[in-house]
């Protein structure tokens, strides 16, 4: 099974401004997303992404395909239609996945979620798509990231526009 990351990122490595701020995201960026999710028939978010998609009404987009929101909190574990929340761990998360039928898993973020599957040692590429600002503050990519450093390597850069790029990276395990 691999496991991939997709985020829109500043040149500061914010995935978010202040207040979940994130106008500043291309169109371009959002199709290669919906691409990807197409492309691997599940998308994994942390219980916040998740709440902000459904209230923008962006869970819409992904109807067809099966969206697992993660949360610490009991009360919120349900199943419906396409969507589970669940208080399994990353790893767990996997294999209910895995157990589903998918061969490729789409890790969405936000920062927290990102960080507790890759101090987990469970994501295998990441595709960062770079816009041209600096925010300063806001969501990091991964937020709170206890590991020591993490090696990846290159593996293709793409422009989506003459705006952003994107970098392909493979995790050095
Ligand atoms: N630019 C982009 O590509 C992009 C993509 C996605 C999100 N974002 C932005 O990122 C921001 C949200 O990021 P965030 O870091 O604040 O929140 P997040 O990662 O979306 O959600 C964090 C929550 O997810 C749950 N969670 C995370 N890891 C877990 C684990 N291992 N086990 C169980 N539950 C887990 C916890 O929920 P509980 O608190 O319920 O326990 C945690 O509080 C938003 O502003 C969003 O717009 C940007």
């Amino acid at each position: 099974m691999k496991v991939i990351q997709q985020n829109a990122i500043s040149v500061d490595g914010y995935i978010a401004g202040p207040n979940h701020d994130i106008s500043w995201t291309s169109i371009e960026s959002w199709e290669d997303f919906i691409n990807l999710t197409n492309e691997t028939g599940n998308l994994v978010l942390g219980r916040v992404t998740y709440g902000l998609m459904q209230s923008a009404g962006e869970l819409e987009h992904f109807k067809k395909i099966q969206v697992v929101a993660l949360t610490t909190n009991d009360q919120l574990v349900e199943k419906k239609d396409n969507i589970i929340v669940t208080n399994k761990s990353p790893k767990e998360t996997l294999k209910l996945l895995k157990e589903k039928g998918h061969k490729k898993v789409l890790i969405g973020g936000g920062g927290r979620l990102n960080a507790s599957f890759l101090e987990a040692g469970l994501i295998d590429e990441i595709y960062l798509n770079v816009h041209p600002l600096v925010l300063t503050q806001g969501t990091p990519l991964y937020t709170v990231y206890k590991n020591n450093k993490l090696d990846l390597k290159l593996l293709n850069t793409k422009k989506l526009s003459t705006q952003v790029t994107q970098f392909h990276y493979k995790v050095i395990k």
